[in-house]
């Protein structure tokens, strides 16, 4: 999210807690290697691993090497690049609870900013919420909180389970340090079609006129997923889709969409227009929660041709269990700009079809012009926003068909970053590190986003719990997910809308 490209102006130490966990295997240590070799960070950096699992350096430095030749956008590394990074990486292992530990990181920190004025210190936590507490104690205790502007701690999600535990977590991190130098990641803030849509809508006066109730009818967020719960089924039997998706990931493209025109780009500005979407969000009353939100949960079926387990067989799942894989909920935004403009949000595992889109259906026109016939084919504007696989945006408008008659047919228009730009984008976690390391906390949730996020999802969790879904599994593996979720957008006079970019837009879609 930077503008300006300065992340390699001073030494930078990157202490990454779960070091030889999965999240540093497929995402942290590509990412960092991927702004070493852009020269995003500077040159002299020390990425300092901790955990237990990995017995010596060298088998770590595989491990990490094995990781980046399988997950970095680049492909294989390449041997000479590679040996000059790894340099720069050193492991310890110790216990968490143990003080001596953080001695040990002090004194390592402290080696390495010997005659340097300022040194970026920043602190992963790639570990489970019930360490974030006593991690954050135990580096206030060595005095590392102090240095407010060049001292970070980043939090991983998930970020607690419900409200209070999400209070609970935010109150253990500020009383070590100051809210400007947390930094709870959401991924999908660091994705390039996640921050476009900031740039499409306040870069270019066209759309933000019409970017209300009064020329929208209605907005859908879809986020799915082909894949299952793979070998995180002990996490998500306690997580779910509406945690693990919607709470977060969902909530924050709602609040892009929705949000206010930041008067700036400045950190604080661009997270207050977002709380303020989620603070006009009308809150969801228990007992209406049927109306609004529906679940579900896939059992065995076909995937690419293949035979898919269901989620009660899948490994470390119980065979009773009555965890959601897939949610649907409707949202109203209660202020000017959204009043009686439904958004519609879903996310599930297990779908027919890998793709995170938003749509933006405008109004019809106000007035037919056209003879009946011609009209047949009449379909309202969409905007479509492409996340991913996609990335781009279509806008489905109206043409005359060619030929002798007036008739109308919907064509489209494509913006796809593939044929606009050349080369990959960068991942997620490099745009988020690199701003991690600069100090700008635009992409990053703040204390309160996270807990009104809580407050709006947390009278549908209390009501599922209570009342845990007797027709579970009731979607098959490879499909669009359960028929509930079609009746509560078509009890409105809607239906889900997900065409693939590629696919052209059709009178009957
Ligand atoms: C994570 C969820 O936050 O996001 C996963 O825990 C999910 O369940 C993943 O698969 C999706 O991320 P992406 O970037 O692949 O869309």
């Amino acid at each position: 999210m930077t503008t300006i490209p300065n992340s390699n102006e001073h030494p930078v130490v990157i202490t990454i807690f779960g070091g030889t966990g999965d999240l540093a295997h497929r995402k942290l240590i590509p990412a960092l290697y991927n702004l070493y070799l852009d020269q995003h960070l500077h040159q002299k950096f020390l990425i300092l691993c901790l955990g237990t699992s990995i017995p010596s350096r060298d088998i770590l430095v595989k491990d990490l090497k094995s990781g980046v030749d399988k997950y970095s956008r680049r492909g294989k590394t390449k041997k000479a690049e590679w040996e000059q990074f790894v340099k720069n990486i050193e492991y310890l292992r110790g216990d968490l609870n143990q003080p001596k530990l953080y001695m040990q990181i002090k004194k390592i920190i402290s080696n390495f900013s010997k005659g340097e004025k300022i040194v970026s210190r920043n602190f992963f936590l790639a570990v489970p919420p019930k360490f974030i507490g006593t991690i954050a104690h135990n580096l206030g205790e060595v005095g590392f909180a102090g240095d407010r502007i060049n001292t970070r701690i980043v939090v991983e999600k998930p970020f607690g389970s419900d409200l209070k535990s999400a209070q609970i977590l935010n109150l253990q991190l500020k009383k070590i340090f100051h809210e400007n130098q947390i930094y709870r990641i959401d991924h999908y803030l660091g994705k390039e079609t996640v921050q476009n849509i900031l740039a499409f809508r306040f870069a270019n006066a066209l759309f933000e006129p019409i970017w209300n109730r009064n020329f929208i009818n209605s907005v859908q967020i879809t986020v799915a997923e082909k894949i299952g719960v793979e070998e995180r089924g002990s996490y998500y039997e306690q997580s779910g889709a509406l945690r693990d998706m919607i709470q977060n990931h969902v909530m924050q493209l709602l609040c892009l969409i929705a949000m206010e025109p930041p008067v700036s780009f400045d950190a604080d500005e661009v997270r207050n227009k977002k709380a303020d979407v989620l603070r006009a969000i009308r809150p969801i009353k228990k007992e209406n929660v049927h109306d609004v939100a529906v679940r579900g949960q896939y059992s065995e079926g076909w995937i690419e041709g293949k035979k898919v387990k269901g989620y009660r067989q899948e490994k470390n799942v119980s065979p009773q269990s009555v965890t959601e894989t897939y949610a649907a909920v409707k949202f109203n935004i209660e202020n000017w700009r959204w009043n009686d403009v439904p958004f519609y949000v879903r996310s599930g595992k297990r779908m027919a079809q890998a793709i995170t889109v938003i749509t933006i259906e405008f109004k019809p026109v106000p007035h037919q012009s056209f003879p009946i016939e011609a009209n047949e084919n009449w379909r309202t504007n969409l905007l479509m926003i492409y996340i991913q696989p996609d990335m781009g945006i279509r806008l489905r408008m109206q043409a005359k068909r060619p030929g002798p008659q007036m008739l109308l047919t919907p064509v489209d228009m494509i913006f796809n970053y593939k044929d606009s730009y050349e080369g990959t984008t960068p991942e997620a976690y490099e745009t988020l590190l690199q701003d991690v390391i600069e100090g700008d906390a635009t992409l990053f949730m703040r204390a309160d986003q996270v807990e009104a996020a809580w407050e709006l999802v947390e009278p549908i969790l209390e009501c599922w719990q209570a009342n845990p879904s007797v027709n579970f599994p009731n979607y098959e593996a490879g499909t669009a997910g359960p028929e509930g979720a079609d009746s509560l957008i078509g009890q409105d006079g809607y239906k889900w809308i997900t065409m693939p970019m590629s696919k052209k837009s059709h009178a009957h879609d």
